[in-house]
């Protein structure tokens, strides 16, 4: 369904954003904007603001930002369409009927009928844990020392020995054999038809993070095999893009996430305060999953069994986490196998207390070196050594090896200096000192001058929709074109348009674009942090002195086109008078 451009802005107009965060986030006023904390990362002091002027909000701490749509869509998980619904309803504003094509409507209310029989049949099993043929998995759980509370938190339920039961019952309420089929909860062969999937267990709904039941883990209630069942991928459940615990632990306030194996140990975890704690769901940890965190921490803690196989689960997760930008550390809680058991015998301040002393990524793997050596063996030691040296190597930063050496030689009692002779061989040997520099966090990058440029267009256009007036005194300065990259010139040309009105409507600009990534920079177009100014002198000089930056940028990169660009004569040439006229025009904020 396409709606008119009119239609969203109405919708957009009418749904005030101070309102519609407000009734996620708790807002403070200050000055003229409001202040929170950020819904979507975790934060101990407020760094996200709404601005009623702007209708905007955005985050200075990890850069989430946009108008009310933008807001709807990252905070539900919408999309732009269901967003445009959800503002149009709460404003009382008609929607035209929607004109899905065949295709989308059937897949749309297909996915629909997933999730509400899935709801259906949690509830089901919810019931049966507390009715009296449930009991023997109540038990269970209690028996794991689970709560009351924490068995109601997690939807927890049981799965009855009938193995036709759910079947009948979903039917009963009106539900299709596709539909059952399609929802992963039956089976289906020529001996028995159709029947439940999950018999005499106990269920673990799992759910998205709109608290969505998206499938289903089942465990036995003994030692029979196998040991948890788990619902097949349908299309609401795609195992490598949701975690278990996540719909609880993306609000946490914790400055980190716990990443470990198991649906009980995440249960296990959050009784005990951890709340922060998630799992993967049966699977190997997978990028869109540290995509998905990404969202929420910086730093994953990752508790994988203390055995081989969690070994090598930690190491092929680690450089998962790392290449989305997330430091990773590893906890290691022997002699006990996963969380769920450390905190039934060391309690939760032991347990606390290994969180606190995780060893990073580095020292982790140094740690599964040092296991694969004798290291009473003179000669083993010292090519345990030399494979210290040559992981050293994979630091690009000098200081920042030289750091890790230090560290490395004091723990593993090794002379600094014959540690770093070793480096300094492996290094020349293999005529590399370290592998391709990959970004170890993607966010603190240095600066080169095309981000230099990219700030100060950010800033001009900052500038311009906080004070609007000066627009009028530049303007024959300044054109979109000034503006070097593409998505900055597609704002600038609407912001001028609207400024030589006199009419900026920032939060309307961001509705250009229809994917969150893009609104998310366009709202940090409008949102760069402009220093605190004193006087107007500084203010006058300073907005001079981003003016003429990207007049600068602009005139060197059209001369950089000359030749390959037809315009870029005549906007090289424009740029160089604009610039001169500039140097000598003292620009008033009176
Ligand atoms: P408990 O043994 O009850 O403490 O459960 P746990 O959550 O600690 O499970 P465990 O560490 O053994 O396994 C981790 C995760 O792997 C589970 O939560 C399941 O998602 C998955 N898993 C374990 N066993 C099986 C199995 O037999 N089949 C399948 N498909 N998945 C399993
Ligand atoms: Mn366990």
């Amino acid at each position: 369904m396409y709606y008119p451009d009119e239609l969203v802005e109405e919708i957009r107009a009418k749904n005030d954003i101070v309102d519609v965060v407000g009734s996620y986030v708790r807002l403070q006023k200050k000055g003229s904007s409001y202040f929170g904390l950020c819904p979507f990362h975790n934060e101990k002091s407020p760094s996200f603001s709404v601005t009623p002027g702007k209708q905007m909000y955005y985050c200075f701490g990890c850069g989430a930002g946009g108008n009310v749509f933008t807001f709807i869509m990252e905070y539900e998980n919408y999309s732009f369409q269901e967003a445009i619904k959800h503002l149009a309803e709460k404003a009382g504003v008609a929607l035209p009927e929607v004109e899905y094509n065949e295709e989308m409507k059937k897949r749309e209310s297909r996915r629909n009928r997933i999730l509400e029989v899935n709801k259906e049949a949690a509830k089901y099993f919810y019931y049966q844990l507390r009715s009296e043929q449930g009991k023997i998995g109540y038990q269970y759980l209690a028996g794991r020392k689970l709560t009351a509370e924490t068995m109601k938190q997690f939807g927890l339920g049981y799965a009855n020995q009938y193995s036709d039961d759910l079947v009948k019952y979903l039917r009963s309420k009106g539900y299709s054999d596709s539909v059952l089929h399609d929802a992963g909860l039956v089976n289906v062969d020529e001996k028995h038809g159709m029947y439940d999937k999950f018999w005499n267990r106990v269920m673990f709904p799992i759910q998205d993070v709109n608290n969505k039941v998206i499938g289903f883990g089942g465990r036995v209630m003994g030692d029979a095999k196998p040991k948890y069942l788990n619902s097949p991928e349908t299309i609401v459940f795609d195992k490598s893009r949701n975690l278990y615990g996540l719909n609880f632990a993306r609000t946490s306030r914790k400055n980190n996430i716990i990443l470990c194996e198991g649906y009980m140990d995440v249960i296990a975890m959050h009784q005990a305060g951890f709340n922060q704690a998630v799992a993967s769901l049966g699977t190997a940890f997978t990028s869109g999953q540290a995509n998905l965190l990404r969202r929420y921490t910086q730093e994953v803690l990752l508790i994988y069994d203390s055995d081989e196989a969690g070994t090598r689960a930690a190491l092929r997760a680690i450089p998962i986490l790392k290449e989305a930008g997330i430091s990773a550390k590893v906890v290691n809680l022997k002699p006990y196998k996963d969380p769920d058991e450390f905190i039934k015998n060391l309690g939760t301040e032991a347990f606390q207390e290994r969180l606190d002393n995780a060893d990073n990524s580095f020292f982790f793997e140094i740690r599964v070196l040092e296991s694969q050596f004798n290291l009473k063996d003179p000669e083993e030691k010292t090519n345990f050594h030399r494979e210290i040296a040559k992981k050293l190597c994979e630091f690009s930063e000098e200081v920042e090896r030289d750091n890790y050496l230090e560290a490395v030689a004091d723990r593993y009692h090794i002379g600094f200096d014959n540690l770093r002779k070793l480096v300094i061989n492996y290094a020349t040997k293999t005529g590399l000192v370290a592998q391709a520099a990959k970004p170890k966090s993607g966010i603190k990058e240095k600066k080169g001058p095309e981000e230099a440029a990219k700030t100060v267009q950010k800033l001009l256009l900052t500038w311009f929709t906080e004070e609007p007036a000066i627009f009028l005194k530049v303007q024959k300065y300044i054109t979109p074109e000034d503006f070097t990259e593409e998505m900055y010139k597609k704002v600038a040309v609407r912001l001028f348009e609207d400024l030589s009105k006199q009419q900026v409507n920032p939060a309307a600009i961001i509705s250009m674009f229809d994917n969150e990534d893009e609104q998310r920079e366009a709202a940090s177009l409008f949102n760069t942090k402009l220093h605190e100014l004193e006087s107007k002198q500084e203010k006058e000089n300073a907005f001079k002195d981003i003016l003429m930056k990207v007049k600068q940028n602009s005139y060197e990169h059209y001369q950089n086109k000359l030749g390959t660009d037809v315009n870029a004569l005549q906007q090289a040439i424009a740029g160089k008078k604009a610039l001169e006229e500039l140097a000598k025009t003292h620009i008033s904020f009176d």
